[in-house]
């Protein structure tokens, strides 16, 4: 097993932080920022907040399992979202809580929520039997449950479409380099880079036929042509250009009648391996990457960097 060499836990973080998995709530420039004030001052204002700071919590280490296999605290996490449950339950009766929007539809609200307490048992089994497979789908279920439900009861006037193409680019992101960091642990970069090379298109084309969210992943330095920016993305590129992304914010924005969304992807350490410097990338990876993209532009990069953009849209209903 090689996976030492690659820092595998530095990859997971890259697919982890800088808001991928949880763009889902924060990412998508609709600003929370008052949220944020309010967690780090550690008060939970309601029962709904306190479930769920546990639940983010629960959530992050889901990732860690579904990605590196790693399921320290994972159960020990669900269970204290469960143990929530009852005190956002009384809330809801006495009125003490409400969801901040749609607050009279309950019923539906308390339906979510016990769909949403059947996935965890549904984790808690998982990772009761060593079932990563398991994991990783409900890793993307949860995550979906969590975007359907801010949608229609969080606030922050969220348009459900770009919840929509949010969840997409999050599901693309996050399957994508789970694929990458699973395969690197196995047979280092040359099979990461055959599973990006096969599966990255076809994953992105089963989104698109489940969801109905046009998406991808792009540059302005291609690895592979076919992945070229729609023109809304490629001028959003080019305003950036080459720099480091730090500062560089998302776009969540309707449009026409289209709600899309631009996420912009970072350069870490692990990517390295196949983007980094020509002197430093391996002989198996140049002669592979040779043979699979014979115009690859995509190599030169330095941690912190500005990659390129993980982009979605789809049509707002009417
Ligand atoms: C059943 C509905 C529901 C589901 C499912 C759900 N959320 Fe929430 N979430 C809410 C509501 C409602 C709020 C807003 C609470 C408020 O501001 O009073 C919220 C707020 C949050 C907050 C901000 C908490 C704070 O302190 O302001 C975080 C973080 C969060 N959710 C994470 C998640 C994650 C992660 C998931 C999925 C793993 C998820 N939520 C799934 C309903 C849900
Ligand atoms: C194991 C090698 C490998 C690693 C590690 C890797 N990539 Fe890639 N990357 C590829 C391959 C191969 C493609 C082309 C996939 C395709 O054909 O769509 C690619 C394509 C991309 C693209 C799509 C745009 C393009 O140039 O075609 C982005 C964006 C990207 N990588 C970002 C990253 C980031 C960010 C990291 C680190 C978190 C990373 N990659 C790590 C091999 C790798």
């Amino acid at each position: 097993m090689s996976t030492g060499r690659y820092n595998l836990a530095l990859l997971a973080a890259a697919v982890l932080g800088g808001g991928v998995a949880l763009g889902i709530s924060h990412a998508t420039g609709q600003g929370h920022g008052h949220d944020a004030a309010e967690v780090a001052s550690g008060e939970p204002a309601s029962a709904i907040r306190d479930e769920m700071q546990a639940l983010q919590v629960a959530y992050d280490r889901l990732g860690r399992a579904a990605v590196l296999g790693d399921t320290t605290g994972l159960v020990e996490s669900f269970h204290a979202v469960h143990a929530r449950k009852a005190a956002t339950e009384a809330a809801l009766a006495s009125g003490a809580a409400r969801p901040p929007l749609n607050g009279d539809q309950l019923e539906a609200f308390k339906a979510r929520d016990e769909a949403f307490h059947a996935s965890i048992e549904a984790v808690l089994h998982a990772a009761e039997s060593g079932d990563a497979a398991e994991l990783r789908r409900l890793h993307v279920e949860l995550g979906d449950a969590c975007v359907g439900c801010h949608a229609q009861f969080r606030g922050g006037v969220t348009d459900p479409a770009l919840a929509r193409a949010d969840a997409a680019a999050t599901r693309l992101a996050v399957t994508l380099r789970a694929r990458v960091v699973e395969e690197m642990g196995k047979g280092g970069p040359p099979a990461a880079i055959r599973a990006c090379s096969e599966e990255a298109p076809a994953l992105a084309a089963t989104i698109r036929s489940e969801t109905g969210v046009e998406l991808g992943r792009t540059s302005l330095r291609l690895r592979n042509p076919a992945n070229a920016a729609p023109e809304w993305v490629d001028a959003w590129l080019r305003e950036q250009g080459e720099r480091p992304a730090a500062g560089v914010s998302p776009v969540a924005t309707v449009v026409d009648g289209k709600a899309r969304v631009i996420k912009p992807i970072i350069v870490d350490t692990p990517c390295l391996a196949c983007h980094g410097s020509p002197d430093t990338i391996s002989p198996e990876v140049r002669s592979e990457l040779a043979a699979r993209y014979p115009a690859d532009a995509a190599i030169g990069y330095a941690t912190g960097d500005l990659r390129g953009a993980l982009w979605a849209e789809v049509a707002v209903a009417r």
